[in-house]
C-alpha cells in the first residue's frame, strides 16, 4: 500500500479467539493465535489509520500506535465493537469468534460423574453481520475460514452477511491459517477477487490493507 493510504481513517480490527465459559475453570475456544489480526493492525497503522484492536485472549505484544481492547467472550467482543462504531470507518473481522456458547455457565466447577455428558449450546451473535447491518456507514470486511469449497462458501458469507469485502482463508492446509506464521488468501468483493500467494502474515496483511484502501469509498 502507499504510505498514508488510510490517513485519517479509523479502523477497528477483531483478532484472536473468543472463550466461552462452561464453569469457573473451563471454556470452549479454538486455535486462533491472533497473529493475522495483529499483523493487520500493524499494517493499518503503518498506512496511517487510527487503529484499534479488539482482541480475544492471545500471547502477542501489541504493535506500537495501536489501541488494544481486551475481551474474552463473543458477547464481550460485540459490546466492545458496537461501542466504537461511531468512531469507525473500516471494520475488519479477523477474530475466530465462537459460533456457539454453553447455554448455562455453572457457578461451581462441574464434578466428574457419569460416563456420558452432553452440553447444550446456544448461538452467539454474529458480530460482523451486525456491524454490516448497522446504520453507521462502515466499510465492513470479514474473513471466511473454510476447510472445503473455500471460494464458494466465502462468497456466500460475503452476500449473506452483507459485507463489502471478505478474505477467504483455506484452513485445511498445513502451515497456513490458524496459529502459523504464514497465510495464503483470496480477497473477494461483490465485483471481483484477487488471490494472494503464500507469504508471511505481515506481507499478506499489507496486501489486504492495500485492497481495502483501494476499494473503500472513492
Ligand atoms: O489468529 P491466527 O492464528 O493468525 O489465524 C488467523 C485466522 C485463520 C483465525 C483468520 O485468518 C481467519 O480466517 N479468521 C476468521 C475465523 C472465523 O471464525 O471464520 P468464520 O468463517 O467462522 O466466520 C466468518 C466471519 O464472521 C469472520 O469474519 C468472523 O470474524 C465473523 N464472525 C463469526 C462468528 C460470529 N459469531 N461473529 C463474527 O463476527
Amino acid at each position: 500500500f502507499e504510505t498514508g493510504a488510510l490517513q485519517g481513517k479509523r479502523v477497528v480490527i477483531t483478532a484472536g479467539p473468543t472463550r466461552e465459559a462452561l464453569d469457573p475453570v473451563r471454556y470452549i475456544s479454538n486455535h486462533s493465535s491472533g497473529k493475522m489480526g495483529y499483523a493487520l493492525a500493524e499494517a493499518a497503522a503503518a498506512a496511517g489509520a487510527r487503529t484499534t484492536l479488539v482482541s480475544g485472549p492471545v500471547n502477542i505484544t501489541p504493535p506500537e500506535r495501536v489501541e488494544v481492547v481486551n475481551v474474552t467472550s463473543a458477547r464481550d467482543m460485540l459490546d466492545a465493537c458496537e461501542s466504537r462504531l461511531e468512531e469507525c470507518d473500516i471494520f475488519i473481522a479477523c477474530a475466530a469468534v465462537a459460533d456457539y456458547r454453553p447455554a448455562d455457565v455453572q457457578e461451581q466447577k462441574i464434578k466428574k460423574g457419569p460416563d456420558d455428558m452432553s452440553l447444550t449450546l446456544v448461538k452467539n451473535p454474529d458480530i460482523v453481520a451486525s456491524i454490516a447491518a448497522s446504520e453507521h456507514a462502515v466499510f465492513t470486511v470479514g474473513f471466511a475460514a473454510e476447510t472445503q469449497q473455500v471460494l464458494e462458501y466465502a462468497r456466500g458469507k460475503l452476500e449473506r452477511k452483507g459485507l463489502d469485502m471478505i478474505v477467504a482463508n483455506d484452513v485445511s492446509s498445513q502451515g497456513i491459517g490458524f496459529n502459523s506464521d504464514e497465510n495464503e488468501v483470496t480477497v473477494l468483493w461483490p465485483g471481483g477477487e484477487v488471490a494472494m500467494p503464500r507469504a508471511r502474515k505481515s506481507t499478506v496483511a499489507a496486501g489486504i490493507i492495500a485492497q481495502i484502501a483501494m476499494r473503500q469509498d472513492p
